[in-house]
C-alpha cells in the first residue's frame, strides 16, 4: 500500500533544507523581459514639456510594433500595420489640460480616440509622472499618482476572456514639429506586487525637433532565461554512485556533462509552492565523467509568468526564478564528493538561445546565440520577490510559516509522438499542419535549409475557422480566440545550420493544428511532430464495442484525460485557464481512477487541496493557487477523490491523511451554508454557487437540490470513512446527520405521491412547484436518498424525462433520449438508469446522436471531449462561444466509468476495495444496437477481463478473465449470483 506524505520540516524562506545540505537557492538577478509576450505591467515616465519653445503636447507610447498588428495573418482586427503604425499612445495636451488616450493601427478605424481624461490645472513646465497600469488589455491611468481613471485598450473585449492587446511591445514617444520636451525616467514594472522592475531608463533624454515630427519606437526586451552552471572535479577513484537532488521556482531542465538529466517536463511540478515544494531525485552515476559540467535551464513554468485566466495572476508565486541542488557523488572507498548550489561556484547566464520561456505564452528559440555569456550566479531570496496579494479564498503565498519540501512523486513525461497528418496552404506562407489529433504538449519541428536569422513562427490551435458565412474571410485560419488570453505562439530564430530541429521544453500547448509561417516551403509532414505530454504515462483500462462512435468517445476521454493530467488535473490544457477545478476533477475522478493507475497523481493533489483550504475549512475551488468560483459541488472533491481513490485502489492512507481536512470541511459547510429559516443548504446565494455547469436546463433546476444532495453523499463517504478509521463517535455524528438530512432531502424536494422533484423555499415563487427535468432525479438515485418504492418512482420519472422532448433554457428543442445534464449530473445519470434496471435506457442515451448528447460531438469531428456539448457544431460553427469553448475538457466524459463498470461490468466490491474481490456484472444492450462490448482493467492484481456478444438468435457469449490473488461475483440475468475464482470463463 501506499506510503505515508509525511511532512519532513517546517522551515522559513531562508532556511536551510535538510535535502540539500547547505545548498542555496541560486539564479540571476536580472529578469527577462520579452516585450511582445507581456500582457501586464506598469509603465511610467517622468515628463516636463520645453518651456523655451512654450511646447505644449507630447505624447507617450506603449504596444508599439506589435507582430500580431503588422501581419494580417496573425490578427482577426483586419490590419496590417507598417513599421511605427501601430501603437497605444498616451497624449499630454497642456493647453486644453487633458491626458488624452489613443489607440492607434488596432483596429481598421485606424486612429481612435479612447477617452480624455481632464487634468485640471497644472504646470506644464514642471515635472509630471505619466503611467499605466495596464493588465490583458484594460488599463487604470494615473497623473502624478493620481488615478484618473480607467480604459480598455484591447479591441477584443475586455477582461481575461479575449485574445490580449497590447502587449508592452515597443515604447517610445511621439513629439509633433516644433514641440520639445524632455523624460527624465522611463520605468516597467510588473503589474502585480512586488512590482519589480522590468526595465528602466533613468538617463535624461531630450526630445522632439524643432523642425519634424518626431516618432520613436524601441524595443525594451532584455535578456533571456537563466541558465545556471557549475563545473567540478572527482577524485581519481571508482564511484559507486551518484544523485542528483533538485528543484527549482519555477521549471528546470538539467544536463550533465551534455546529457539530460531524468526524461521529464516541467520538473519539479506544480504545487501549492509556498506550503509544499516538490523535489527529484536522479541516480547520475553513470553520467560522470573525471571533469564535470552540470547545467541547467530555468523557465517560468507555474511560479511566475502567465498563470490562471487573471491577469494579475503574473508572477503568482514569484517574480525570481532560482534553482537549488546536491549533487553527491560516492566512492566505492566511502569517500564522497559533494556539490551544492552555491552563488561562488555556480555562474549564471542571462544571454542563452532560450530567449522567453512561458507555459501560456509560448516560448522563443534564438539559435544564433553561440555561446553564453556566463557571470557569478546570485543567492536567489524570497525577500523581495513575493507578492503580498490574497486573502479569502486565495492563499497569501507569501505566507511560508508551513513550508515542507517533499519528493515528488508524480511526474510529467512524453506519451506519444504524433505526426502531422497533412498541411495546407491556407493563405499564401500560411501552413496549417493537422496532427489529427487533439493533445496537449509540445511540437518537435525539423527543418532543413533555414537562413541565419531566419524567424520561422508557430501558432497553436485546437480548430480551423470553418467554411461558413461568418468567416468567410477567415476560412481554414487557427481560431485563437479560445485559446483567450494566452499567447501560445513559439518562435524560432534559425542559427543556419543544414537541419535544426526545434523541441521547446518549457511550455505547454493544447492543439490539433500547428500553423508554420516565415518558411518559404511547407515542411514535410513528417517533420512536424507533436509530442504528447502527460503525467498519465499508461492507461489501465481498454474498451472496444461494435459501435464506432462509441469507440471513438472512449479514446476522447483517454485523449482528455492525458491532455489534462499534467502535473495537477486541470480543466483544460490549452486556454488561459488550464487550473485544477475541483468540480471537474470530482465528477471525472471515478472515471480517472478507472482509466489510469492515478493513486500518486491524486495524493498529490489533495495534499494541493489541503493546503489552500481555508482556515475556517472551505475547500478550495481551484487547487493549487485557490480562488475561483463553484462552491460546494466543486469543494466536494476533497471528499469524493480520496474516496475513489480508497475504492479503487484500496488506498486507506489518503483517508487516514485526508480525514481531518475532510471533516473540517463538514463542519465549514455546516456552520456557513445553512439558512436558518428554511432549514436549506443554500451556500451563499451567490452567483458562484454553481449547479450543474453547463447543462443546457440548468436554469430549471433547484440549485439547492443538488447541494443537498451532494453533502449527503459527502456525509455518506464521512460515516464510512469514519468507521474505516476507528473512529466511531464520529461515525455515529456522520450517520445521525446522514439520516436527519435524507429526511429533510424527501421532505423538501420529492413529492412523495408521483416521486416528482419540486421546488423548495430557495425560491419562494417557485416553492412546491415541479422541477421535474433529468438533472433535478440523478443525484436523488445516485446516492442512494430515495429507497424502496419511492426509489421506484422516482426513476420513473427520470426515464420519462429522458424519454421525452425536452427545451434547453435557451428555447432550443431536443429531441427524446437528449443528454440535458451539466457536469455534476451526467457523471452519474448511465449508473443510476442501470442501477434501477433501465441499462436499456442508459444505451439509449449513449448511442443518441443528435444533439445533445455524447456521441453528437464525434459526429463533428471530435477528437477529444468538449467543455460543450456543442462546442462546434457544422451548421452554427461555434454558435457564438467563441471564447469559453474548449475543446479539450473531460468533465462530460465521466461516462468512462460506466462503460467499463456496467457496459463491461467491472466493477469494484465496495466491501473489498483494491479489487481484492470484484463484481462482473456486464450489461448486454437491451436495445440491440451495440452487439459486442470488451475490454479490461488492470488492477494490483492483474488484468481482469470481459466481453459480451449478442447472437442472432437472442443469446448472449460472454467471456472473463479473472487473475491470481482475486475472486469475483458474476452477476448475469436472469442468474443466481457466481462466486469466481482467478480462470478464464466463458458462458
Ligand atoms: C472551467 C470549468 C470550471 C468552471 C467553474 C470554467 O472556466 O473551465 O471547467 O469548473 O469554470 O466555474
Amino acid at each position: 500500500m501506499k506510503r505515508m506524505l509525511v511532512p519532513l520540516m517546517t522551515l522559513l524562506p531562508c532556511f536551510c533544507l535538510a535535502q540539500f545540505d547547505d545548498a542555496k537557492w541560486i539564479g540571476s538577478e536580472q529578469t527577462v523581459l520579452y516585450a511582445d509576450y507581456l500582457p501586464q505591467f506598469k509603465i511610467c515616465w517622468t515628463v516636463q514639456l520645453d518651456k523655451a519653445s512654450r511646447s505644449d503636447r507630447m505624447a507617450l507610447l506603449f504596444g508599439g510594433n506589435d507582430p500580431r498588428l503588422m501581419d494580417r495573418n496573425m490578427n482577426i482586427l483586419g490590419v496590417e500595420n507598417g513599421v511605427d503604425e501601430s501603437y497605444i499612445k498616451l497624449e499630454l495636451d497642456a493647453a486644453s489640460s487633458h491626458l488624452n488616450i489613443w489607440r492607434i493601427g488596432y483596429t481598421v478605424e485606424g486612429r481612435e480616440l479612447l477617452k480624455s481624461f481632464e487634468l485640471g490645472a497644472f504646470d506644464a513646465y514642471e515635472c509630471h509622472t505619466i503611467e499605466a497600469q495596464c493588465c490583458l488589455g484594460s488599463a487604470d491611468i494615473l497623473f502624478d499618482g493620481q488615478k484618473l481613471g480607467d480604459v480598455v485598450l484591447n479591441p477584443m473585449g475586455r477582461g481575461g476572456d479575449y485574445i490580449a492587446f497590447p502587449q508592452l511591445s515597443q515604447i517610445g514617444y511621439a513629439m509633433e514639429a516644433g514641440k520639445l520636451a524632455i523624460i527624465h525616467n522611463v520605468e516597467v514594472r510588473n503589474y502585480r506586487s512586488p512590482y519589480g522592475f522590468l526595465y528602466a531608463d533613468k538617463n535624461m533624454q531630450k526630445i522632439g525637433d524643432k523642425k519634424k515630427e518626431v516618432l520613436r519606437l524601441t524595443d525594451p526586451s532584455r535578456g533571456a532565461m537563466p541558465e545556471l552552471q557549475c563545473k567540478f572535479a572527482l577524485k581519481q577513484k571508482p564511484v559507486k554512485e551518484a544523485t542528483l537532488t533538485a528543484t527549482a521556482r519555477g521549471i528546470y531542465q538539467a544536463t550533465l556533462n551534455g546529457k539530460q538529466v531524468g526524461s521529464e517536463y516541467y520538473a519539479p511540478g506544480i504545487s501549492q509552492y509556498n506550503k509544499t515544494h516538490f523535489y527529484q531525485q536522479y541516480d547520475v552515476t553513470t553520467m560522470l565523467q573525471s571533469d564535470n559540467r552540470l547545467r541547467v535551464r530555468l523557465g517560468e513554468g507555474w511560479w511566475a509568468g502567465a498563470l490562471t485566466f487573471g491577469g494579475g495572476n503574473w508572477n503568482y508565486f514569484g517574480d525570481q526564478l532560482a534553482f537549488i541542488a546536491r549533487l553527491v557523488v560516492r566512492y566505492e572507498d566511502g569517500d564522497s564528493t559533494v556539490v551544492t548550489t552555491q552563488p561562488e561556484t555556480w555562474e549564471v547566464s542571462n544571454y542563452s538561445k532560450v530567449t522567453y520561456a512561458s507555459m501560456f505564452q509560448g516560448e522563443v528559440f534564438d539559435n544564433t546565440v553561440e555561446a553564453n555569456v556566463w557571470r557569478k550566479a546570485c543567492e536567489a531570496k524570497l525577500e523581495g520577490h513575493l507578492p503580498t496579494e490574497g486573502g479569502g479564498t486565495t492563499p497569501q503565498v507569501c505566507d511560508y510559516s508551513n513550508f515542507r519540501l517533499l519528493p515528488a512523486s508524480t511526474s510529467v513525461g512524453l506519451h506519444t509522438v504524433l505526426k502531422a497528418q497533412q498541411v495546407n496552404e491556407v493563405r499564401p506562407g500560411v501552413f496549417v499542419y493537422d496532427m489529427g489529433q487533439n493533445m496537449a504538449g509540445v511540437p518537435r519541428i525539423t527543418m532543413r535549409g533555414l537562413r541565419k536569422g531566419q524567424t520561422v513562427t508557430f501558432r497553436f490551435a485546437e480548430v480551423l475557422y470553418p467554411n461558413l458565412p461568418e468567416y468567410a474571410d477567415k476560412k481554414g485560419m487557427l481560431m485563437l480566440e479560445n485559446i483567450r488570453a494566452a499567447m501560445a505562439q513559439d518562435i524560432y530564430i534559425a542559427g543556419g545550420d543544414a537541419c535544426e530541429v526545434f523541441a521547446p521544453d518549457m511550455t505547454l500547448h493544447g492543439f490539433r493544428y500547428i500553423e508554420i509561417t516565415g518558411i518559404d516551403e511547407p515542411l514535410p509532414t513528417v517533420d512536424v511532430e507533436g509530442l504528447v505530454v502527460s503525467s498519465v504515462d499508461r492507461f489501465t483500462a481498454e474498451f472496444e464495442c461494435s459501435n464506432p462512435k462509441v469507440n471513438r468517445l472512449w479514446q476522447n476521454i483517454q485523449w482528455s484525460m492525458l491532455s489534462n493530467f499534467i502535473s495537477m488535473p486541470t480543466d483544460c490544457p490549452q486556454r488561459n485557464e488550464r487550473m485544477g477545478w475541483s468540480g471537474d476533477i470530482s465528477v471525472f475522478s471515478r472515471t480517472a481512477v478507472n482509466m489510469a493507475d492515478v493513486d500518486e497523481f491524486l495524493n498529490q493533489h489533495m495534499q494541493a487541496i489541503r493546503d489552500v483550504q481555508t482556515e475556517d475549512g472551505r475547500f478550495p475551488d481551484i487547487a493549487p493557487i485557490g480562488g475561483g468560483f463553484g462552491g460546494m459541488l466543486w469543494g466536494s472533491a476533497g471528499i469524493t477523490v480520496p474516496w475513489e481513490c480508497w475504492l479503487q485502489y484500496g488506498d486507506l492512507d489518503i483517508l487516514a491523511h485526508h480525514y481531518e481536512a475532510m471533516a473540517r470541511y463538514i463542519d465549514y459547510i455546516d456552520s456557513h451554508y445553512f439558512e436558518a429559516s428554511t432549514g436549506l443548504l443554500v451556500q451563499l446565494r451567490q452567483w458562484g454557487d454553481l449547479g450543474d455547469w453547463l447543462g443546457l436546463e440548468d436554469g430549471k433546476n433547484d440549485k439547492t437540490l443538488l447541494f443537498e444532495a451532494y453533502y449527503i453523499y459527502d456525509l455518506d463517504i464521512m460515516r464510512q470513512t469514519a468507521l474505516l478509521l476507528n473512529k466511531e463517535a464520529d461515525a455515529e455524528r456522520y450517520q445521525r446527520r446522514l439520516d436527519e438530512r435524507k429526511q429533510f432531502f424527501i421532505e423538501h424536494y420529492i413529492d412523495p405521491k408521483t416521486g416528482r422533484t419540486v421546488f423548495s423555499a430557495f425560491d419562494p415563487k417557485r416553492q412546491g412547484q415541479p422541477i421535474d427535468i433529468q438533472g433535478s432525479y440523478v443525484l436523488p438515485l445516485a446516492f442512494n436518498i430515495v429507497e424502496g418504492e419511492l426509489r421506484e418512482i422516482v426513476l420513473e420519472r427520470l426515464v420519462a424525462c429522458i424519454e421525452r422532448e425536452n427545451t434547453t433554457d435557451g428555447g432550443v428543442n431536443c429531441p427524446p433520449y437528449s443528454l440535458m445534464t451539466g457536469f455534476i449530473t451526467t457523471a452519474w445519470i448511465s449508473r443510476v438508469l442501470s442501477d434501477g434496471g433501465r441499462s436499456d435506457v442508459a444505451y439509449r442515451l449513449l448511442q443518441q446522436e443528435d444533439y445533445p448528447s455524447w456521441l453528437y460531438p464525434v459526429t463533428q469531428g471530435a477528437t477529444t471531449i468538449w467543455e460543450r456539448l456543442n462546442s462546434y457544431t457544422h451548421t452554427a460553427g461555434f454558435g457564438g462561444n467563441n471564447s469559453m469553448n474548449s475543446f479539450n475538457h473531460y468533465s462530460f466524459g465521466a461516462v468512462g466509468q460506466w462503460l467499463i463498470n456496467r457496459c463491461l461490468g467491472i466493477e469494484r466490491d465496495e466491501e473489498q476495495p483494491g479489487f481484492s474481490h470484484f463484481i462482473l456484472r456486464p450489461e448486454v444492450d437491451p436495445t440491440g444496437q451495440m452487439t459486442f462490448a470488451r475490454g479490461h482493467l488492470d488492477t494490483r492484481h492483474g488484468r481482469i477481463e470481459s466481453s459480451w456478444q449478442t447472437n442472432a438468435d437472442g443469446t448472449v457469449n460472454y467471456t472473463f478473465n479473472i487473475p491470481e490473488g482475486t475472486s469475483a461475483t458474476l452477476l448475469l440475468p436472469r442468474k443466481t449470483p457466481m462466486e469466481l475464482k482467478a480462470g478464464k470463463y466463458s458462458y
